[in-house]
């Protein structure tokens, strides 16, 4: 399975770079991973489709070999902008710690997902992913007909077999220790779908017939042969590419990484309106208070950018959402290169060839 799915996709081994929009989200990075044999995923939910295409451009100026692109799913229409006011005053200290402009909301809460898809289409990338939702049938037709590999995020076996009834070439499946934001989209409660890696790989693999790609709280050699072991034909690795070298991340973020406060992680929607897992820090604790009323994703996203940007330009980790998976503390900082080797050792001599 894995021989295929590394066939397939054309690249050496089946590890793959998880797709991270924001910080992390640059070229020389994507490129590493695919020049070292994974596959890089670029993380574009963030990027506005001009900026999408420039980093293509650059990725394949950095790498002859393939690579991915991600996008978050959203389905059109208004934004629910319950909560604004609440939330806005509440930022307003952070704000003023920060020594920057009072919190508005911004007139553009979000990029448009179709422009970017439309963008992707255009560029004819050799894979697909996405989270949060499913792409139309007719994206999903015209991904396949321009030759895309496609991967869709689940978090519960449902999910898994929902995407496999849509048509995507393979599953990732998003086990609950992951980093960054959960990418359920069945479930309407979030707590449902929390199911670990260990649980999670064996399930899915067992009720679809595509190939699974593990992610969530692997950063090591143990991590991919325990992988590969319940059924994953392949993995993806967020949060240990973070603090490489090559990531374009702050050195705040970084250093949370990589110190002992990532033993901790936890749950929040106070930075995005949506669930996501980060190293907790003092706006997670001090907002508590917003778990369940901050407005949904993008709204409390947009909301808190001013307050998160402020932060990396300072180099106040209490303030930035650090997202990161359980594992954040078997991630090093080095090479992708070291941390590719180190992941190639959890393969089987059959993946190596
Ligand atoms: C900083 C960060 C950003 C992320 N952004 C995305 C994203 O844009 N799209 C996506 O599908 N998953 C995203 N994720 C989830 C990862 O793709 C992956 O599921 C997760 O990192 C795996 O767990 P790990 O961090 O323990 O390796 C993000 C994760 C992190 C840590």
């Amino acid at each position: 399975m894995s021989d295929t799915l590394a066939q397939r996709l054309h690249i050496d081994y089946p590890i793959l770079l998880a797709p991270m929009a924001g910080e992390a989200a640059k070229a020389p990075l994507v490129a590493a991973v695919s020049n070292a044999g994974g596959l890089g995923v670029l993380g574009a939910g963030y990027m506005s489709p001009e900026k999408l295409l420039a980093t293509i451009a650059e990725i394949r100026a950095l790498t002859s070999r393939p690579f991915g692109v991600n996008l978050f799913v959203m389905a059109p229409g208004e934004r629910d902008r319950t909560g604004v006011e609440a939330m806005t005053a509440a930022l307003a200290r952070y704000h003023a710690e920060l020594g920057i402009a009072a919190p508005t909301l911004p007139a553009s809460l979000e990029e448009n997902y179709h422009d970017q898809m439309e963008a992707v289409l255009s560029a004819g990338v050799p894979v697909f992913s996405f989270t949060f939702g499913v792409p139309s049938a007719p994206h999903l037709d015209a991904l396949k007909a321009a030759g895309t590999w496609v991967m869709g995020t689940a978090t519960t076996v449902d999910e898994a077999v929902e995407l496999e009834r849509r048509g995507v070439d393979a599953i990732v499946a998003q086990g609950a220790e992951a980093g960054g934001h959960r990418g359920t989209f069945l479930s309407d409660a979030f707590e449902n779908a929390m199911i670990g890696t260990m649980a999670l790989v064996p399930q899915v693999a067992d009720a679809v017939r595509l190939p699974v790609v593990a992610a969530g709280g692997i950063a090591d050699r143990r991590g991919v042969r325990a992988a590969r072991a319940l059924g994953a034909s392949a993995v993806a690795v967020g949060t240990a590419f973070l603090s490489t070298i090559e990531s374009s991340v702050s050195d705040a973020y970084k250093l949370a990484l990589t110190g002992p406060g990532s033993r901790v992680t936890g749950l929040t929607r106070v930075f995005s309106g949506r669930q996501a897992r980060g190293v907790r820090n003092r706006y997670m604790d001090e907002m508590q208070a917003f778990e369940a009323s901050a407005p949904a994703y993008p709204v409390t996203n947009a909301l808190t950018r001013d307050m998160r940007q402020a932060a990396s330009r300072q180099g106040r980790a209490e303030f930035l959402s650090l997202w990161a998976g359980q594992a954040a503390p078997l991630a090093r900082n080095w090479s992708v290169a070291q941390l590719m080797e180190e992941l190639r050792e959890g393969l089987g001599q059959a993946d190596l060839g």
